[in-house]
């Protein structure tokens, strides 16, 4: 294809430091907000500050590009088909809990696919002055330093980082728990930074080995995915499959051999609606 992607990886990390401000400086008091879906799904007026901020500065340089987005696909409309043309895949605040709670783990997560392949992803929070990048075959990258994914093989040495999700739906939260448990009993340790991109970013540093979630959404994990790759790490659909962006299902792994550990020791679930 004749996109330049060059030219959109400096575009996106400009657009994401001038809309990483709003987000650093709104993080200071805590934040009014609306619940999206009812449940605790949140958003505030800097997750939509930033999407208008972000999409209006992609539009001016390349108007023909499309958009998947958090708030975008919030109304009647839903989720934006994925199709073949370049399309941002942009999520204005990952862990807009915690952006409400000024609990600084929130992060700006873009990721730009062309042709249906991830080519970009930045995952930044501008609070603590983290930024993750990635392009397709060109590494993984924090605050400019590349980074790798820690290697760990085994369950029982593994940090582990998973989230309660956004709903409160009965049978999720029962598979949700029943995960926790499980989990506790396996593995070195288990956090839960409220942020699913980060939680990603955390398993490309090499400072955590994995990060499941069902749940999720496209605009959560599309950056997340290609920087934990690109660190040389795993990302596979907690079954133990393929990876599928839509399925609003995650597993990503320091190694192939404790992705699958963790694939047999979850119970499953398939939340409903997917995101196509
Ligand atoms: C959510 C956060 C949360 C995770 C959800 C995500 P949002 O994103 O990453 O930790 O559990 O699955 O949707 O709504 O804060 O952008």
């Amino acid at each position: 294809s004749n996109v330049d992607l060059g030219k959109c990886f400096e575009i996106i990390n400009n657009l994401v430091t001038e809309a990483g401000r709003l987000i650093a400086r709104n993080n200071e008091t805590r934040q009014d907000f609306v619940c999206k879906s009812g449940d605790i799904d949140l958003v505030t007026q800097t997750d939509k500050d930033v999407e208008k901020l972000l999409m209006d500065g992609i539009r001016q340089q390349f108007p023909e590009h499309k958009f998947i987005g958090e708030e975008e696909s919030s109304g009647d409309s839903g989720v934006n088909k994925l199709t073949d043309a370049p399309t941002w895949i942009i999520d204005p605040v990952d862990g807009t809990m915690n952006f409400v709670h000024a609990f600084p783990h929130s992060c700006i997560s873009v990721g730009l696919k062309v042709n249906k392949v991830t080519e970009i992803g930045i995952v930044y929070n501008p609070i603590l002055e983290q930024r993750f990048t990635a392009r397709r075959g060109q590494g993984a990258y924090y605050n400019g330093r590349r980074i790798q994914v820690s290697g760990q093989k085994e369950v029982g040495k593994a940090l582990v980082t998973s989230e309660f999700g956004t709903t409160r739906d009965e049978a999720k939260m029962k598979v949700v728990n029943e995960n926790f448990a499980t989990m506790a009993k396996h593995v070195h340790g288990l956090r839960v930074l409220g942020s699913a991109a980060l939680n990603m970013s955390m398993v490309a540093l090499g400072a955590a080995d994995a990060n499941y979630e069902f749940g999720i959404h496209a605009w959560d994990v599309c950056a997340g995915d290609l920087i934990v790759r690109e660190a040389g790490g795993v990302v596979i659909d907690p079954s133990g499959g393929e990876f599928d962006i839509m399925s609003r299902r995650v597993l990503a792994a320091s190694s192939p051999q404790l992705a699958q550990e963790i694939s047999k020791l979850l119970t499953q679930f398939y939340p409903q609606p997917r995101d196509d």
